[in-house]
């Protein structure tokens, strides 16, 4: 499994799985579970969820698939912005904390930026890092510059970015990944696969087929094809996880790149960062 080393020196799995919308619907729950159990035994143990998800029933979820799995996974876990202040923080990591059935979250992000002052955030995530509810902190949809305000307000501890990547939404090419690429942040690809999207794109599908390899997986090795980078793809079945695991076996050479950039061509300019 390909690894990425974050800011502490800990190193994680490049490759996780993601949680939106999963544990929402009563008959697909078991194999939600199974699937998320399978991920974890293939080595997708970075897991991504938040409070949102399902006002929590993605965590309660989760919860309930990690049973004897919790110290194989790196755990990540998001808040609502307007629960970011100093006070609310801390009782949502401990709602969260509840439902995902453990007592430490390995990486508790910011969701997006709301109308909290970032500096207020930051010190409610060092109060729960000093009691041991998180083990290290980030934030999600932060464009450069929310970036710069996050460090200029004493966050240099950041462990991460999460933001919009696939070949479809490149435009953090142009700035954000060779921001955090020169201070070494990592940065986590949400929504890889595009909700599915990428897999109407034929000449993409025909590419993919050429290399006697699914969409999906030359979707997660593109997108992982740099150091420092990190994605957490969404499966609901064994099929498509199992399938998601092997992408990394795929070596994408610089033809394939090349052929990646002709069908999706990487950013000319800046551009307002994209969010789902
Ligand atoms: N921070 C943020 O604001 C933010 C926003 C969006 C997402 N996220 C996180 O990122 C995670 C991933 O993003 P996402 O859920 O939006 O979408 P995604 O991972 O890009 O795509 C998920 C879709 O792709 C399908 N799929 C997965 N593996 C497949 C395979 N091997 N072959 C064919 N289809 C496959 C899934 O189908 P099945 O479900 O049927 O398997 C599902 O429909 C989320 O679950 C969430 O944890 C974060």
């Amino acid at each position: 499994m390909k690894t990425v080393r974050l800011p502490s020196g800990e190193i994680v799995p490049a490759l996780g799985q993601g949680t939106w919308f999963v544990g929402e619907t009563a008959s697909r729950r078991s194999e939600e579970i199974a699937t998320i159990q399978a991920g974890i035994d293939l080595g997708l143990s970075l897991i991504d969820t938040a409070e949102m998800y399902g006002e929590g029933q993605s965590e309660c979820l989760l919860g309930e698939a990690l049973g004897g799995r919790r110290d194989k996974v790196f755990l990540v876990s998001k808040v609502y912005p307007h629960n970011a202040s100093l006070s609310n923080v801390l009782t949502s990591c401990e709602r969260s904390l509840k439902r995902l059935k453990t007592d430490r979250i390995d990486l508790y992000l910011l969701h997006w930026r709301g109308s909290i002052p970032l500096g207020e955030t930051i010190r409610g995530f060092e109060h729960l890092q000093a009691a041991g509810k998180i083990r290290h902190w980030g934030v999600s949809n932060f464009d450069p510059s929310d970036m710069d305000e996050l460090i200029a307000c004493g966050g240099k501890a950041v462990a991460t970015d999460q933001v919009l990547y696939n070949p479809l939404r490149r435009g953090v090419e142009w700035d954000l990944l060779p921001w955090c690429a020169r201070r070494s942040i990592p940065v986590m690809a949400y929504s890889p696969l595009e909700q599915g999207r990428l897999f109407k794109v034929r000449p993409f599908v025909d590419l993919a087929h050429s290399l006697a390899i699914t969409p999906a997986q030359l979707a997660l090795a593109w997108v992982l094809r740099r150091n420092g980078i990190l994605a957490v793809a969404k499966a609901a079945c064994r099929r498509h996880v199992e399938d998601n695991a092997r992408a990394l076996e795929f070596h994408l050479t610089a033809e394939v790149e090349a052929a990646m950039d002709q069908l999706f061509p990487p950013p000319a300019s800046a551009s307002a960062l994209e969010m789902l």
